[in-house]
C-alpha cells in the first residue's frame, strides 16, 4: 500500500518547496499578522505608575496615563485590539464584588479615556468579579464557598452595563457562569447597546496556567483548595467545550475563545470546524512566563519560540490571539 502510495518518488519531492525562504513563503498555509493579535494589558490606577509584576517579566501594571501611551504605538503599529484588566486595590474589594459596577471605577475610567484619545483600537474588557471581590472568585459565594450562578449573573449584568455606558466595544465574559451571555445581550439590547459585540469565553479551562495573571491583579489569595473546579471546565474534556459554545452562539456571542492556547488546540480546531465561529484565542499569563523564564536562560531563542507558537494558533484555526507578548510581536513581524 505505502510503497504504491509514495510510488512517485524520485519525481514528486515535497523537499523542493522547502528549499529556500521566497518559496516557503509562496506556499505558507497560514501567516501571522499584526491584525491578528490583541494585548492584554493590566490597569491600576494613579498616574505615571508603571509596577513590575515578578511571575511575568516584561509586563506591568500600569496606570491609565502610561497604558494610553502604549496603545496609541499598539494601534499605530496596526494592533486591532486590546483587552484590559484592573488590578484593585484590597480596599475597593468585598465579597459582593460591588466596585465592578462603579461608574467611576478604573476600568470605566480607562474606557472613557482611551476612547477620547484613541478612538480608533477596539477595546475588550473583561466581564467577571475576580478582580473585586475578597475571595478572588468569578462570582458570588455562600457560607458554604458554593458559587451562586444565577446571583453572580446580576452582578454581571451591571458590570456589562456600566462598562457599556463608558463606551466599551467588546465585553467578554470569563466567568463561566452558566446563562450569562444571554442575560448580559438582553440586558444591552434593552438600553440601546446593540452594538457592543460579545467575546464570550465559552471553553475556559480550570488551569494552572492561570497563575501569574492572578499575582498580576492580586486574585490569587483566597480561592480555596478546590480553586475555580467548580465552574471553569476540566482540562479532561473536549465534547464539553462544544456545548458550551454552542450555548453562548444560542444566548447571543457573536465571538468565541478558547482560553488556555497552546495545550488546547485541539479545542480550538474543533470549534472552529463545529460552528465557523470567529473564534479566539488566549495564550495566557503562564505559556507566556514558561517562554519568558526559559528564554531569559537562554535555553530558548524567545523570537522564534513566540512567533512560532503563535503560528500554530493560527494553524489551528483561531482567527486572532490574546497574547502579552504582542508588543514585541508587532516589532518583529515589521521587521521581517
Ligand atoms: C478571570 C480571568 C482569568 C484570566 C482572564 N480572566 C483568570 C482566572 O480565571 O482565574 C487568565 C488570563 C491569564 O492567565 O493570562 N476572570
Amino acid at each position: 500500500m505505502c510503497s504504491q502510495r509514495y510510488s512517485s518518488f524520485p519525481s514528486t519531492r515535497l523537499r523542493r518547496l522547502r528549499s529556500r525562504e521566497y518559496i516557503r513563503r509562496l506556499v505558507r498555509e497560514n501567516n501571522l499578522l499584526p491584525s491578528d493579535m490583541v494585548a492584554p494589558m493590566f490597569l491600576q490606577e494613579g498616574k505615571n505608575v508603571k509596577e513590575v509584576i515578578p511571575s511575568m517579566p516584561g509586563v506591568y501594571r500600569l496606570s491609565i496615563d502610561l497604558a494610553i501611551q502604549e496603545i496609541k504605538a499598539l494601534s499605530s503599529k496596526g494592533v486591532p485590539a486590546v483587552a484590559l484588566f484592573p488590578s484593585v486595590p484590597d480596599r475597593l474589594k468585598s465579597s459582593g464584588g460591588d466596585e465592578s459596577y462603579n461608574s467611576a471605577g478604573l476600568i470605566q475610567n480607562a474606557i472613557k479615556r482611551i476612547k477620547e484619545v484613541i478612538p480608533e483600537i477596539g477595546i475588550i474588557s473583561d466581564v467577571a468579579l475576580d478582580p473585586y471581590t475578597t475571595h478572588g472568585h468569578d462570582g458570588l459565594i455562600n457560607e458554604d464557598g458554593d458559587i451562586l450562578n444565577d446571583e453572580t449573573i446580576e452582578i454581571l449584568v451591571r458590570q456589562s452595563i456600566s462598562q457599556a455606558e463608558a463606551g466599551i466595544d467588546i465585553i467578554a465574559p470569563s466567568d463561566m457562569m452558566d446563562g450569562r451571555v444571554a442575560a448580559i445581550r438582553a440586558a444591552l439590547d434593552s438600553r440601546g447597546f446593540q452594538e457592543v459585540k460579545i467575546l464570550a469565553y465559552s471553553a475556559k479551562y480550570s488551569s494552572a496556567f492561570y497563575g501569574p495573571f492572578r499575582d498580576a491583579i492580586g486574585s490569587a489569595k483566597n480561592i480555596g483548595p478546590q480553586g475555580k473546579k467548580s465552574y471553569q471546565m476540566d482540562p479532561g474534556n473536549s465534547r464539553e467545550a462544544i456545548r458550551e459554545v454552542a450555548l453562548d452562539i444560542a444566548e447571543g456571542a457573536d465571538m468565541v475563545m478558547v482560553k488556555p492556547g497552546m495545550p488546547y488546540l485541539d479545542i480550538i480546531t474543533r470549534i472552529k470546524e463545529e460552528f465557523g465561529m470567529p473564534t479566539f484565542a488566549y495564550q495566557v499569563s503562564g505559556e507566556y512566563s514558561m517562554i519568558k523564564a526559559a528564554s531569559e536562560n537562554g535555553w530558548l531563542d524567545e523570537k522564534s519560540a513566540v512567533l512560532e507558537s503563535l503560528l500554530c494558533f493560527k494553524r489551528a484555526g483561531a482567527d486572532g490571539v490574546l497574547s502579552y507578548f504582542t508588543k514585541d510581536v508587532i516589532d518583529w513581524l515589521h521587521e521581517s
